[in-house]
């Protein structure tokens, strides 16, 4: 996805960022067997982003080893100074890594708010807009994407929101290993990566499966909110949602764009494109 730019004067800082996220051993990674040359590249499991042992950690769970089809692409991204400023800061507050390992206690990281999680944020203008507007919801904000998690987190804190707390790694891990059954207030997917190539199709996160799991974590009444700009992943995420049992259609068919949902970044360049958007507005049964 695109990145801010970085200026000629943070351009080295970054540079050193993105080399601290590196693996910290001179050895290079155990490739497991079977493993491509290309998933060996990837950041060792859990190497944290500052020499430190601060920051969020390079594929916390192990995700890009598990024989598993993932919705993302590993690899690894420039962030500015800026964004690497707000997570050696910000990061031990208001962020957490998708280990896999535990269970997130939901209440205690969000002060007893109801929590939406919103998967794919991307550089995160329109979570902090939509955390602005609604002060009594808490997103749990998740993505993959370092530069977007910095970025998120400087707009929280320049614009005073104490509702947005970010989660790095992948959502499928988040929802199967980390949040309790019937936990989650709602559930936000925003223009996720369309995969236009049919051999790609796969990789979308909107599938029958990916949406059984996510049923199960959301409170009864909770709502499922997803938008797209590509026509057929449209289709597929209308004819996936209705087909889950536990899922209720507010609309017949696509919905009329909330309100509530600002335009985002990839909505925006969606647009520019002339494509046409789609929302799907969804409810957990009781
Ligand atoms: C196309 S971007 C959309 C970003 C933003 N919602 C927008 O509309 O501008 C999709 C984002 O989803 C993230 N993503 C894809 N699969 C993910 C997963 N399994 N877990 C967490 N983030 C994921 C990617 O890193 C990327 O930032």
């Amino acid at each position: 996805m695109s990145e801010n730019p970085a200026t000629p004067e943070t351009a080295a800082a970054a540079a050193d960022v993105t080399a601290a996220h590196a693996p910290v051993t001179a050895a290079p990674p155990a490739r497991p067997l079977g493993a491509t040359a290309a998933s060996a590249a990837v950041p060792r499991r859990g190497a944290p982003m500052f020499p430190d042992g601060t920051g969020p950690a390079a594929d916390p769970a192990g995700s890009h080893h598990e024989r598993r089809i993932r919705s993302f692409q590993p690899r690894r991204s420039r962030v500015t100074a800026s964004q690497a400023e707000a997570l050696r800061r910000l990061w031990p507050t208001w962020g957490m890594d998708i280990d896999g390992l535990s269970r997130l206690d939901l209440d205690a990281f969000f002060g007893g708010l109801p929590v939406v999680l919103e998967i794919g944020f991307g550089m995160g203008e329109a979570t902090a807009q939509m955390a602005a507007a609604d002060p009594g919801t808490g997103i749990l904000g998740c993505d993959v994407h370092t530069p977007g998690q910095g970025n998120l987190l400087r707009l929280a804190e320049r614009n005073g929101l104490s509702n947005i707390r970010v989660a790095n790694g992948d959502a499928i891990i988040l929802l199967r290993e980390m949040l309790a059954p019937g936990s989650l207030a709602g559930l936000r997917v925003y223009f996720p990566d369309p995969w236009p190539k049919k051999r790609h199709h796969k990789r979308r996160l909107i599938q029958p499966e990916f949406v059984a799991l996510a049923a199960t974590r959301l409170a009864p009444g909770a709502l499922v909110h997803c938008a797209t700009d590509w026509e057929p992943y449209a289709e597929q995420m209308l004819e996936v949602l209705a087909a889950e049992p536990a899922l209720e259609n507010l609309h017949s068919g696509y919905a009329p764009r909330p309100e509530f949902r600002p335009l985002t970044r990839f909505e925006g360049q969606g647009l520019d494109k002339g494509h046409t958007v789609h929302d799907l507005l969804f409810r957990r049964r009781g």
